[in-house]
């Protein structure tokens, strides 16, 4: 039977798995493991989530552990990286929607714990209402751990690729952005249509993404190999945001399938 394989790339820490399913059900355990340690250290646990196709399977696992009564989200805050700008939450497309159908509607969080960035916001107080969610994390106590997802573009969130110098792009909030053309067609897959696709988002800031006290970054499929091998080997820049986690690779696993994991070499 093939088996999960360890490596070091560059700084970073790299478990790769034979296949998704393999490597969410690592990412499932991760997100147990550290929400047990932080209950048992703090009372309670914040966890920064991601959408999209990737962490699907990891949170079907997380809900049928609470099914079984083997996982609680009792003592759980969750704070969503990003959400389409504008959208309502009650649309499908929303990343408020997919997380109510994946995961909030299935198990034990406190509906008043669950935060996703508001796509009904009027334009004018956006800017605001992204400063209060990052100062609801703070006053959270930070995100003991965020899951993360990486785009085509090498987008963490919807940080897209900027030519910022490093550090600046490190400190960026959460805000309002454009979307990548690259980003905008792989969201032709949920949208249906070009023209269907909202061309912009509300994003959690580069900057409290790195401040996460640990990180896991879940790559699968073949992808995502290009851009996986150039976050890991290549230049460390914002042109390649997610290889601006090689900044704090101590508290960075990157969890990928064999697929994805193709061209580290
Ligand atoms: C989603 C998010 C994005 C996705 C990335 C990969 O909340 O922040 O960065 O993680 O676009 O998307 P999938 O998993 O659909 O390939």
């Amino acid at each position: 039977m093939p088996v999960e394989r360890s490596l070091r790339v560059a700084d970073a820490a790299v478990i790769v798995h034979p296949d998704a399913d393999a490597a969410s059900r690592d990412v499932a355990d991760r997100v147990i493991r550290i929400v047990a340690d932080a209950v048992a250290a703090r009372g309670k646990a914040v966890l920064g989530l991601a959408t999209g196709a990737t962490p699907e399977k990891v949170y079907d696992l997380l809900a049928d552990r609470v099914a079984r009564g083997a996982f609680s989200f009792r003592d759980v805050t969750t704070y969503n990286l990003d959400e389409y700008y504008p959208i309502q939450p009650l649309d499908p497309l929303s990343y408020r929607h997919y997380m109510h159908s994946r995961l909030f509607g299935r198990v034990d969080l406190a509906p008043n714990r669950a935060h996703v960035l508001d796509g009904t916001v009027p334009e004018f107080a956006a800017a605001e209402h992204a400063a209060w969610f990052d100062r609801w994390i703070e006053a959270d106590g930070g995100l003991d751990l965020q899951l993360l997802g990486i785009g085509r573009t090498g987008h963490v969130g919807f940080n897209e690729p900027s030519d910022l110098p490093p550090a600046e792009f490190a400190d960026l909030p959460t805000r309002l952005v454009d979307l990548h053309p690259t980003t905008r067609a792989d969201a032709v897959r949920e949208f249906g249509s070009p023209e269907a696709v909202i061309p912009r988002a509300l994003t959690m800031g580069v900057r409290q993404i790195l401040a996460a006290r640990a990180i896991v970054m879940l790559a699968t499929g073949a992808k995502k190999a290009p851009i996986v091998a150039q976050a890991l080997k290549g230049p460390i820049t914002a042109a390649v945001p997610a290889s601006l986690l090689r900044t704090v690779a101590d508290k960075v696993v990157w969890v990928l399938d064999e697929a994805a994991a193709a061209e580290l070499g």
